[in-house]
């Protein structure tokens, strides 16, 4: 994906440029590309940068052909993180109908943000997964140049996990520990994840990768570290697994996307401390700075601040 001398390539982001993810896509391809994106409500960024937004649920589009109309690559990115059953199913539909029609259309390349392996029982049964799993099967059947990337946890400005936890510390003065803490993470920038992108989907090789960040960090580590930076010691109210399980599903039948209890199982089962992506020519973002950015910003008054809330 990279420019030419000719007009600037066209890519296409299915979930549009608006979230965590988008946004950093937004900042790594609009100097040298058009953006087409399909989503559901305005995102700040999209107007001023001439995105051309097409209005629309990708659960509900009714024919992707005009859509795919000029398109050289695809990323798509639009999935929710806590929906109900049926909200899964009809957007993963959407997505394989997406896959299926950019096949027949000849379309050059294709990145898909799928996810690290989870435990299998979550894996056979969480529609977050199954469904996710489903589109990815689609890819791999079509004749299509891929790259399925499976980040593990992103962070960023905004981000639902580090930028919560630092405000939750920098409030209460402790976190909760989940387990004895020593799983694993290896955070990853969105910024250098857009970087991943760029890269795979100029490859386009027909493959699936795994990317964490470039530190393999114990999460309790991590949560220390995210105190120094608030120059707060690391106080911790102890909670067994299943107790942090529980805890989350409490949190989530009050209503509250904090975290799920998914998400806590998923930790827990040390899968989450993938090794880094090897192949960007810049040293991949470590996430000392970031925390300390963000700690200033906390300190200085600013309200902490929240990701946008999942499933709109
Ligand atoms: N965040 C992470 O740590 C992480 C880790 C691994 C993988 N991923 C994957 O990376 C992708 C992006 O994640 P993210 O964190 O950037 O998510 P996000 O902040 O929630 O953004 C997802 C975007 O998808 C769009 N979207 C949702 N449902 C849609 C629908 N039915 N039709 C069209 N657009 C829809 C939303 O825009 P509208 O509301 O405007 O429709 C939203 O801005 C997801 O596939 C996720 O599974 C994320």
């Amino acid at each position: 994906m990279s420019a030419g001398a000719g007009p600037r390539p066209l890519l296409l982001v299915v979930g549009g440029c608006g979230g965590l993810v988008g946004r950093a896509v937004l900042e790594e391809f609009s100097s040298d590309h058009r953006i087409r994106s399909v989503h559901r409500h305005p995102a700040e960024g999209e107007p001023e940068h001439g995105v051309e937004w097409i209005r629309q649920d990708a659960a509900e589009v009714p024919a992707w052909e005009p859509i795919l109309e000029g398109v050289d690559t695809i990323l798509v990115s639009a999935w929710f993180r806590q929906a109900p059953r049926r909200r899964f199913v009809k957007l993963g539909a959407g997505l394989v109908r997406l896959v299926r029609a950019a096949d027949r259309a000849g379309i050059r390349r294709l990145v898909h943000l799928s996810v690290p392996d989870a435990p299998e029982e979550l894996e056979r049964t969480l529609p977050y997964l199954t469904e996710k799993r489903a589109v990815d099967r689609a890819i791999r059947e079509s004749s299509l140049q891929y790259t399925i990337v499976r980040p593990t946890m992103l962070f960023a400005e905004r981000d639902r996990l580090l930028t919560v936890l630092l405000g939750l510390a920098a409030r209460y003065r402790r976190l909760p520990m989940f387990g004895d803490g020593t799983y694993h993470v290896s955070p990853l920038a969105s910024r250098d994840l857009s970087r991943i992108v760029r890269r795979e989907g100029a490859a386009g090789s027909r493959t699936t990768i795994t990317v964490g960040g470039p530190r393999r960090w114990e999460y309790r580590e991590l949560t220390d570290e995210l105190f120094r930076s608030l120059g707060l010691p690391a106080r911790y109210v102890s909670l067994s697994p299943r107790n942090s399980v529980r805890l989350a599903a409490l949190l989530e039948a009050l209503g509250s996307s904090l975290v799920y209890a998914y998400e806590i199982r998923w930790l827990l089962s040390d899968r989450l401390g993938v090794p880094p992506y090897p192949g960007l020519p810049q040293p991949l973002e470590t996430v000392e700075p970031f925390l300390a950015r963000q700690a200033r910003r906390l300190r200085q008054g600013a309200p902490p601040p929240g990701g946008r809330g999942p499933a709109r």
